[in-house]
């Protein structure tokens, strides 16, 4: 995810669940919030934009979309008021709709999120979909996932390849906790966490090895604005140019796959062209690429074979995966 893609897109959501007031939050006395449904869509459109209102009023209210045009008359309850206004206050602040709410969906499943996690993003779905192109169904396979923060990519692999043995990994304990309770929330008991500085405290091999990891400049003006500013900045920037969590996750990826294993990767919509060059280095074949759901190319990744093994190449896979979207 590119800095300007980072803005949270707003989710259906009803947990309710608040999670601590902003620092500097606007006092969320709602004196001039009114009673009635209708009222209230029209006074949170005033105050935060039209797809924020909408979400923010259907959770807080606990009611079908569209209600406040259907029954506006409704008086609404003492609690959805108060929760209403407390989510208008705090998004006016800039806090993001899904840490209001305390979930986001992703890949089609509902994942919990607090600020120890960075929010899914819709464009990951497309890490997702390359890797289950190249993971059969119904075969066993080994997935790391490294950067696992809520656990998205690895629970929604893990869900959707049943037989695939799935570990995520996050330098982060507050956030494995967060996938912790996705996972089990989920069903997905194909699916184990491990703190690890990326490779280090993995064992064994893999047949593919996923990533989203933290690739935004330290110097990009966007981590200083707008929904970004609340998310937890290890899981956005490594410093530096961006490219250093792509350097040693591709550096070190020969060392943990299997002879004909996979690598993908995300990478910022500017990024192609040198984690390219960082998979040429790390002796990749079989390269590929996907565009996210922008057209921006999103992911890249290739397929490892062993010094010496190119004239025999082991077929992990039934089929030679060429990706039908690539670049
Ligand atoms: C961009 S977030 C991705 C989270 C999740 N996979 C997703 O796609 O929504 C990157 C994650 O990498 C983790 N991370 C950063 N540096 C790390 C390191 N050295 N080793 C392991 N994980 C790291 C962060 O804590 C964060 O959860």
């Amino acid at each position: 995810m590119s800095a300007s893609e980072l803005s949270a897109t707003p989710a259906a959501a009803d947990s309710g669940a608040g999670l601590g007031r902003v620092p500097g939050a606007a006092a969320a006395d709602g004196a001039d919030c009114p009673a009635t449904l209708g009222e209230a869509w029209r006074w949170a459109r005033r105050k935060v934009d039209t797809v924020d209102a909408r979400v923010l009023l259907r959770e807080a209210c606990k009611c079908a979309d569209g209600r406040w045009v259907s029954h506006g008359e409704t008086v609404l309850e003492a609690g959805q008021r108060a929760r209403l206004v407390d989510w208008v206050a705090r998004r006016v602040a800039g806090e993001p709709v899904a840490y209001l709410l305390g979930w986001r969906e992703f890949h089609g499943h509902r994942f919990a999120v607090t600020p120890d996690v960075l929010i899914p993003r819709p464009d990951t779905e497309t890490l997702v979909d390359a890797a289950l192109a190249l993971l059969p169904d119904g075969k066993a396979a080994r997935v790391l996932d490294l950067g696992t923060g809520s656990g998205c990519v690895a629970i929604s692999i893990a869900l959707a390849r049943p037989r695939a043995e799935v570990v995520g990994v996050d330098a982060s304990s507050a956030a494995l906790r967060v996938a912790q309770s996705n996972a089990e929330a989920l069903g997905a008991s194909n699916v184990r966490f491990v703190v690890s500085d990326w490779y280090a405290a993995v064992e064994g091999r893999f047949d593919l090895i996923v990533s989203n990891p933290p690739y935004i400049a330290a110097a990009d003006p966007h981590l200083g604005e707008g929904d970004l500013r609340f998310e937890p900045g290890g899981a956005l920037s490594p410093g530096g140019d961006g490219l250093d969590a792509l350097r040693a996750i591709i550096a070190g990826a020969p060392e943990r796959l299997v002879p004909g294993g996979w690598l993908l990767v995300e990478h910022g919509w500017d990024q192609g062209a040198a984690v390219a060059g960082l998979l040429v280095e790390a002796g990749f074949e079989d390269r590929v690429g996907y565009r996210d759901l922008g057209g921006n190319h999103r992911v890249s990744g290739g397929k490892y074979f062993t010094s010496g093994s190119l004239a025999n190449r082991p077929r992990l896979f039934p089929h030679d995966i060429r990706i039908a979207r690539a670049l």
